[in-house]
């Protein structure tokens, strides 16, 4: 198992398979939903990377963006965002960024953890 940094305890997560590895090319992104939440699940130098598929800026889906260097550029008004973080990389001290989820690899198996629901 292989567990990818991320700021979140990891045992805040459901973790739910979201694609197999050799369906993602290096460069590409995809979107996946998961449990009510519209993921963008992307491969960017060999890593994985998934965060909310909806720019933020008016709702565009990153995961048909352009991907470079760990990077997505937004299809409609070419705004930036990190892979890693979700920050807004053309100004990254925008408190503007994407939600990001943690990634395992089990297998041959990206597994893409979503907030576990809190009891009411
Ligand atoms: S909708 Fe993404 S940059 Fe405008």
């Amino acid at each position: 198992m292989n567990d990818q940094p991320n700021t979140a305890e990891h045992s805040d997560y459901d973790f739910h398979p979201a694609a197999k590895l050799d369906e993602l090319k290096d460069g590409q992104g995809t979107s996946v939903r998961i449990e009510g939440h519209v993921i963008g699940l992307f491969k960017s130098n060999n890593e994985h990377f998934a965060i909310s598929d909806f720019c933020p800026h008016q709702g565009a889906s990153l995961s048909g963006g352009y991907v470079e260097d760990g990077l997505v550029m937004c299809p409609w008004h070419a705004w930036k965002f990190r892979l890693n973080d979700g920050a807004w990389a053309d100004s990254p001290k925008s408190p503007l960024r994407c939600q990001t989820y943690p990634i395992r690899i089990v297998d041959d198996q990206i597994l893409v953890g979503v907030p576990k629901e809190q009891p009411k």
